[in-house]
């Protein structure tokens, strides 16, 4: 099939790459002239495992072309999937400015049969938005066209992506035109061979599916989040009550961790999002806004924890942090919405100085946190070191902010030789107490009985 892809972001990259492996002949648009010279050299944007891979591979091919012009991509297409950025307005909706510019770009344009695809994660009635823009822009130029647009959310996890859309769960897809949605399923149908995947409904269910998902991961996580903080209070350890209650095959384990909040470009977005749209339709969504004030305050807090081991925040001054991890997940660069930032925040206001080292994210970081800091402050507040070694080197305790991999198993009896006040803060549980504190080192975890060194 012949498939446009409008914007060459994360999602539409990802989306781009994986129907052209398949077989599909792609064309990605963006309006970022330097984008699309990257990806024509080869170079890929954004940190993706195998993504860089996949897209070099398919553009030898053939089967996977980038363009800046409208002209050329629509004319390509038989499918034309919107996969453009819909960043929050200061109100927490999401902006359709430009999938909007999109729709009518296209309106502009087609002069054969065509789908639209709403990819992008939109509020409910979006779609609707998108025919009129398009239909409006058809009208004046009084031509006789037909399109079709349907709601298609992706449910890609960040450093899972590839994984995520060749194997999906689950395909949804919204429309009431029987066409496109025949369309869609032979589309999709390689990545849906041996189980039905494809589940088809009308447009609004599925935008609203989409908002649903993540906003349930969420909640589970604010719960859990809220319930360590209990579990603390009560002398109980979160982490046998996260194996103990994950059995239930009714409540699962996944996404039952317990960390520094949760981060990134959706969850925080979509239920900032969801609870708007339903205060533009006069209801209050009491449990999603239990959620994002339960994660804002999560993101303090480990900061609060060594305010207290040093027994007040005057304390902090002068402190040196060593910092694992600066993502908002493994195996990403991304920063949006990272509690590594909020951390890093409260350190520099309370005068402590930060060490820190993340095996990918440390230029995206430096970027963000200049622009949020500035280069002087920085200066005399942070270093960025390019080994995990070298962040515990000078510091005096440690604090895991990121699982990645290669933070698993550290010696600990090392990390208790050059931490001068002998502490390691674990914000996402990976650790063993008793290891830790046989070491020598105390530890703190979230939701769990500190232990002092032994
Ligand atoms: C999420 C959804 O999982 C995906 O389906 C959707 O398409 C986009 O949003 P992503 O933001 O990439 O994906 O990351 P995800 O792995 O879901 O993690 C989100 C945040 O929740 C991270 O900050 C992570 O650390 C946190 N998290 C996740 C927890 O704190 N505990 C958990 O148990 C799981």
């Amino acid at each position: 099939m012949k498939i446009t892809v409008i914007g060459s972001g994360y999602v539409g990259l990802v989306s781009g790459a994986c129907f052209a492996d398949v077989g599909n002949n792609v064309l990605c648009l963006d309006v970022d002239e330097r984008k699309i010279n990257m990806l024509n050299n080869g170079e890929i944007p954004i940190h993706e495992p195998g993504l860089e891979g996949m897209v070099v591979r398919n553009a030898e091919a053939g089967r996977l072309k980038f363009s800046t012009s409208y002209d050329v991509a629509v004319e390509h297409a038989e499918v034309i999937f919107l996969a453009v950025g819909t960043p929050p307005d200061e109100d927490g909706s999401a902006d359709l400015q430009y999938i909007l510019a999109a729709a009518r770009s296209i309106g502009q344009r087609i002069t054969k049969p065509v789908v639209v695809v709403d990819k992008s994660t939109v509020p409910v009635g979006t779609a609707d938005k998108v025919r009129a823009a398009i239909g409006e822009e058809v009208a004046k130029r009084g031509v006789n066209v037909s399109f079709s647009v349907v709601s298609n959310p992706e449910f890609l996890k960040e450093g899972a992506a590839l994984d995520d859309f060749m194997k999906p769960d689950r395909i949804v897809v919204g429309g009431d035109d029987a066409g496109a949605l025949k369309l869609m399923r032979q589309l999709y149908a390689p990545f849906s061979r041996n189980h039905e995947k494809f589940v088809a409904m009308d447009v609004r269910s599925a935008e609203l599916t989409k908002y649903a998902a993540n906003a349930m991961l969420a909640t589970r996580i604010s719960f859990m989040n809220e319930l360590a903080n209990l579990a603390e209070l009560l002398g109980a350890d979160i982490e046998s009550v996260r194996l103990g209650i994950g059995m239930d095959p009714r409540i699962g384990s996944q996404f039952l961790y317990p960390g520094m909040g949760y981060g990134g470009s959706c969850f925080p977005k979509d239920v900032k999002a969801l609870v708007k749209t339903a205060a533009d339709n006069d209801q209050t969504l009491h449990i999603l806004t239990a959620t994002e004030l339960v994660n804002e305050n999560q993101k303090n807090v480990l900061f609060n924890k060594l305010v207290r081991f040093y027994g007040g925040v005057e304390n902090l001054r002068g402190k040196t942090i060593g910092l694992w991890g600066l993502s908002f997940k493994p195996n990403t660069d991304d920063m949006r919405e990272a509690p590594s930032l909020v951390l890093i925040r409260n350190l520099f206001a309370a005068g402590a100085s930060v060490r820190a080292y993340d095996p990918v994210a440390s230029k995206e970081a430096l970027r963000v946190l200049t622009l949020e800091h500035g280069a002087e402050k920085l200066q005399a507040s942070l270093e960025i070191v390019g080994k995990a070694g070298d962040a515990v080197q000078g510091a005096d305790v440690l604090v895991l902010v990121t699982e990645w991999k290669e933070f698993r198993t550290p010696d600990f009896n090392d990390l208790a030789q050059v931490l001068r006040d002998k502490a390691v803060f674990d914000g996402r549980n990976i650790y063993d107490p008793e290891v830790v504190a046989t070491a020598g080192l105390r530890y703190e975890g979230i939701g769990r009985i500190g232990k002092a060194g032994a």
